[in-house]
């Protein structure tokens, strides 16, 4: 769906949410994050979710770590630059209507459709739950269905491995129409313009159990030490020998990360590191050149995070406002949604 084709009545709401299960990092912000921090000056109500929820759904035996990380992940977002003035931040645990929307779903959705969801199959082997799903990570998409429309949201930046989440989402919200009455609107995924970043080690994906990808959160050591540890041209052995620049992930974040007056620079680098010879530039060039620009980028970012985290009250108060509006919005909702299913009854 393009926007125009958005209903009117629809047209507004933007929602998005992270799991609690980590700091985040450059492949979200490019992936996701980015997108969050510029659409959020394009729609009238916007709304960011921590999924706690969502996140003990593969986590049910490391309460603390969902715990440890929530305020954690609401400062990396606040860091970027989502902006509680823009955006009501909430918990969602914090707003029960989430789950009970959640309950009259799952009589729209079969089991079936559920283990045959590309992303539940990805991330049940990712987790080793091939054997046996736990019935609440299985269904973690008709959850996700409800915490996307407890308050008709209509566009959703995700990463790409979620738009088979928004889809089951989409077909959920459209029997629920067919069978109760015309409550919800549909969904849009909307992806970065990265849709997966490489690791630092070259392995497709940069991810956090692979210990492979730098965090927004991360000092600049840290930045300096993993930039430096990159994977380049293994087929490079001197300076001088022709270089690759394609699968070399030091050009791949050059080209995603510098700023645009760099490209200029950077496309004559990768011009002498391919054809060798004396001219050539060393790795250690290039990933200093590499550090820079991460640095341009990330600095401001862990600055703001700084600013922010010496007033975790206040950080807690941006989250209770945040509640107070989702709840409302889900409140809403939900007497429209009893209303529907006959099922209001005082
Ligand atoms: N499943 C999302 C992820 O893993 C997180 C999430 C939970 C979410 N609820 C959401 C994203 C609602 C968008 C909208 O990244």
């Amino acid at each position: 769906m393009t926007h125009s084709e958005i209903t009117k009545e629809y047209a507004s709401i933007m929602l998005t949410g992270d799991r609690p299960t980590g700091p985040l990092h450059l492949g979200h912000y490019v992936g996701s994050l980015k997108n969050r921090v510029k659409m959020q000056d394009m729609y009238d109500t916007c709304f960011y979710m921590v999924a706690d929820i969502q996140a003990l759904t593969d986590n049910a035996e490391n309460p603390q770590k969902v715990r440890d990380n929530l305020l954690e992940v609401v400062l990396d977002n606040l860091a970027v630059g989502v902006d509680p003035k823009k955006t009501h931040i909430f918990v969602q645990s914090m707003v029960p209507e989430i789950a009970e929307l959640m309950i009259f779903f799952m009589n729209l959705v079969t089991i079936n459709q559920l283990l045959h969801n590309p992303t539940i199959k990805t991330e049940a082997k990712q987790k080793g739950f091939e054997e046996s799903i736990p019935l609440g990570f299985l269904a973690y998409p008709v959850s996700q269905a409800a915490d996307i429309l407890f308050c008709k949201a209509t566009i959703v930046p995700v990463g790409e491995d979620q738009l088979p989440v928004l889809e089951q989402a989409n077909d959920i919200a459209k029997k629920f129409n067919i069978l109760y009455g015309e409550v919800f609107p549909k969904i849009t995924g909307v992806v970065g313009d990265v849709a997966r970043l490489v690791g630092t080690d070259g392995n497709a994906k940069a991810s956090k159990s692979l210990g492979n990808a730098i965090y927004l959160s991360d000092s600049p050591a840290e930045i300096e030490r993993k930039v430096m540890s990159m994977y380049t041209d293994p087929l490079r052995i001197k300076k001088t020998d022709k270089g690759h620049v394609e699968g070399n992930v030091v050009f791949s974040y050059l080209d995603i990360f510098a700023r645009p007056e760099m490209h200029g620079e950077i496309a004559s680098i990768k011009q002498r590191y391919s054809a060798g010879g004396d001219d050539a530039p060393g790795d250690v060039e290039i990933k200093k050149l590499l550090i820079q620009e991460l640095r341009i980028l990330l600095d401001p970012i862990r600055a703001r995070r700084e600013a922010f985290a010496k007033d975790m009250p206040a950080v807690e108060q941006i989250l209770k406002d945040g509640i107070a509006v989702a709840r409302q919005h889900a409140q809403k909702t939900l007497a429209e949604v009893r209303k529907v299913m006959h099922i209001d009854y005082f």
